[in-house]
């Protein structure tokens, strides 16, 4: 099986989604497969997202589904249970990165900070997520700060202010594995059901990184 940090590499995109219906889960799923994305992370801002990754796990192994907005550790284990095969957060909990490792569960915390990158380096984590990417200070401000720690190997997913048209900026960068954001499936087209939306969302951004 592919690691899942393979799979986000491949891509270079990961689509942050708030969805408040679990019977939205396969449309949104196959909305996204058709689009080129085959990587998704499933927010826990909505008491859905347990259901919806459950279902997406069950229906469509083929996408790489995560879990993200682990505020707590009720979070990560309904994440865990539901099958996510990866969690990210938008900041860095140590109790919670050491639960994520004694399950041997692939995760992500969230960094803004040279302290926040000391901290989740010290845990051992290899993969982070920048939030908020745009406001924190963009692709150069992550350039500077992730520069001490480049000999480490650490790995970056950007998200908060990543869009189709600077996608290409953050992943110009060494450090960037993938950039995430909810441009792609907004909550909106997925209660609207307009999941063909979603589809051409998705397309763009895939052609974007590729260009
Ligand atoms: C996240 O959790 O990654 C962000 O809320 C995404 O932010 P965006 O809406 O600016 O893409």
């Amino acid at each position: 099986m592919t690691a899942p940090i393979e799979i986000i590499r491949r891509t270079g995109i990961v689509p942050v989604i708030a969805i408040e219906r679990a019977q939205d889960a396969v449309p949104l799923a196959d909305a996204l497969l058709e689009g080129g994305l085959p990587v998704a992370e499933i927010t826990f801002r909505t008491a859905a997202a347990a259901d919806v990754i459950a279902a997406m796990h069950e229906k469509r192994p083929e996408l790489c589904v995560g879990a993200g907005t682990i505020l707590d550790q009720a979070s990560l284990a309904a994440a865990i249970k539901a099958g996510a095969a990866y969690g990210l957060a938008p900041g860095f909990d140590a109790a919670i990165v050491a639960a994520a490792k004694a399950a041997g569960f692939p995760f992500a915390p969230g960094i803004m900070t040279p302290s926040d990158l000391t901290a989740a380096a010290a845990a051992g984590c290899r993969l982070v997520k920048f939030f908020p990417a745009g406001p924190a200070g963009g692709p150069g401000f992550l350039q500077a700060i992730s520069a001490p720690f480049a000999h480490l190997g650490i790995s970056v997913i950007p998200t908060g202010g990543v869009t189709e048209e600077n996608l290409a900026d953050w992943l110009k960068l060494k450090a960037v594995v993938a950039a995430g954001g909810t441009w792609v499936a907004r909550t909106e087209d997925i209660t609207a059901g307009n999941f063909a939306e979603i589809t051409r969302r998705a397309r763009s951004a895939v052609a974007a990184v590729a260009r």
